[in-house]
């Protein structure tokens, strides 16, 4: 009896770690903390870095309060870098927008629940044009509302921090929004949806969203504000 509790054992622990081992740890720095007057040097560094996605965020000034900047900056990011360019848009009536992000060089194109009526045409969209697709929920959105919509998608954004600014302090409701959505994955058996969380991210509170599931991590002014960026990436992968 020992042995095959001992077999049975050894085999949990491994499936365990298989779950573990499949898990993706990616971090996205977030260029809107970039120096734009040195754009190229911060480019570069991201290219040497370990982070394996770049997060461009775009604001309207109307689904946010702020404006960033638009398609012109597409170009010498793309250009600067084949990393995965993961656009976060921060606009009202994204179906508008989303097929030039794509042409413009955007891998995945993420829009936010709360800013259209018209979430299956967006999909549609940004699945034509070839880019992978996420959905977005700002901190007072429950993950709830993107039940119907997790088999269609690639990508959960949650939000945690209103969106609109960097340097915002980190919401921990963002870690129960991962946790729910994790228990999702499996119920749906949707092993591939991404969950991503972005906003007040450092080294600090990283290691909390990977255990609750969030497998990739936006991070802003921890990279870019930090005396050493590279080594603040390495510091959340080993969180
Ligand atoms: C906020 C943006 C974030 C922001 C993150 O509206 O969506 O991506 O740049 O910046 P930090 O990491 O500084 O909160
Ligand atoms: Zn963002």
């Amino acid at each position: 009896i020992q042995q095959i509790v001992t077999i049975f054992v050894g085999l949990k622990k491994k499936n365990n770690l298989q779950h573990l081992d499949s898990m993706k740890r990616i971090i996205a720095p977030s260029v809107l903390s970039a120096d734009f007057g040195n754009l190229n040097r911060d480019m570069e560094m991201l290219q040497r870095s370990q982070a394996e996605w770049v997060h461009v965020d775009v604001m309207d000034g109307v689904f946010v309060p702020n404006i960033s900047f638009g398609f012109p900056l597409m170009k010498p990011l793309r250009k600067g870098t084949d990393k995965v360019l993961d656009v976060h848009l921060m606009i009202t009536a994204p179906e508008k927008y989303v097929t030039r992000f794509v042409e413009a060089g955007a891998d995945s194109v993420t829009f936010h629940y709360e800013a259209t009526e018209n979430i299956e045409e967006c999909i549609d969209l940004i699945r034509k044009a070839g880019a992978k697709v996420g959905i977005s929920i700002k901190p007072g959105t429950e993950p709830e509302v993107l039940d119907k919509w997790l088999e269609k998608i690639d990508m959960v954004l949650v939000m945690s921090v209103e969106p609109g600014f960097g340097g915002q302090k980190f919401m921990p409701s963002s870690i129960a929004k991962c946790e729910y959505l994790t228990k999702k994955k499996q119920e749906l058996g949707l092993s591939d949806l991404i969950i991503e969380v972005d906003g007040g991210i450092s080294a600090a509170n990283s290691r909390l969203l990977f255990d609750a599931g969030a497998e990739a991590l936006v991070a802003g002014s921890s990279v870019f504000g930090a005396p050493d960026p590279e080594q603040a990436i390495i510091d959340m992968l080993n969180s």
